[in-house]
């Protein structure tokens, strides 16, 4: 049975990938850049600086450092006014008694984020002091799929990996979490998350119990 419990933020607690969006396609609209949906799956998961190379590439562009910079604080900037709105409200359905279930089975908890706004997130959502660790994107040197960031995780509450789950929607972060030799569930379609041991849809009426029943 896992003793530590990872979670993704960005789609695993919070729906923020339409906020990346609408600020990454208004970005991209603004340098003429087409942009759509269907190119937002690769965005996930992948820190703001790997996101605006994917997008400069769509159309071959090369900007100066200095430029690049500009563009990434320009998108953070719109980014920012979506998720200060953010409340309670918004944790995903069946987030708050999963983690209380958690909770009171003396399990411990951990963030793995690439977002360097994690902290904020967790402050609106008021989850901050639920977690026994926040490893986020201003923690971390090497993004997902590399591992550092729940590998960072496992260290900061003193758990060996094979004893960590790590709960991810994207891709890039089933990859980290299977390079982290540890256990990985899915949260969204099979189709893109197909490297985790199990995927599910939602928490929505899961338990802890089912879901290690499922992945056992
Ligand atoms: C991840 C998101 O959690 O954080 C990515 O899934 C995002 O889409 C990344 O690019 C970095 O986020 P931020 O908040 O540091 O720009
Ligand atoms: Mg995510």
């Amino acid at each position: 049975v896992p003793k530590t419990w990872i979670f993704d933020l960005d789609g695993v607690i919070v729906e923020t990938a339409q906020f990346h969006y609408k600020s990454w396609k208004r970005l991209a609209h603004s340098l003429d850049i087409p942009f759509d949906e269907s190119h937002n799956e690769a965005l996930k998961g992948v820190s703001r600086s790997k996101s605006l190379n994917i997008i400069l590439e769509l159309d071959d562009r090369e900007v100066s450092e200095k430029e690049f910079q500009r563009l990434m604080d320009k998108k953070n900037g719109w980014y920012q006014n979506y998720i200060a709105e953010l409340t309670p409200d918004d944790i995903l359905d069946g987030i708050p008694e999963f983690l209380d279930t958690l909770k009171e089975r003396g399990a411990k908890l951990a963030i793995g984020s690439s977002s360097k706004n994690a902290q904020y997130i967790l402050d609106y959502l008021q989850l901050t002091e639920t977690f026994d660790a926040i490893i986020d994107g201003t923690k971390v040197k090497n993004t997902k799929p590399d591992p550092e960031v729940f590998l960072k995780g496992a260290q900061a509450v003193g758990e060996d990996p094979e004893d960590c789950v790590v709960f991810e929607d994207a891709e890039s972060g089933v990859e980290a979490a299977n390079r982290a030799n540890m256990l990985c569930v899915g949260v969204g379609s099979e189709e893109i998350l197909g490297d985790a041991d199990l995927v599910i849809d939602s928490f929505v009426d899961m338990s802890p119990e089912d879901l290690l029943e499922k992945l056992s």
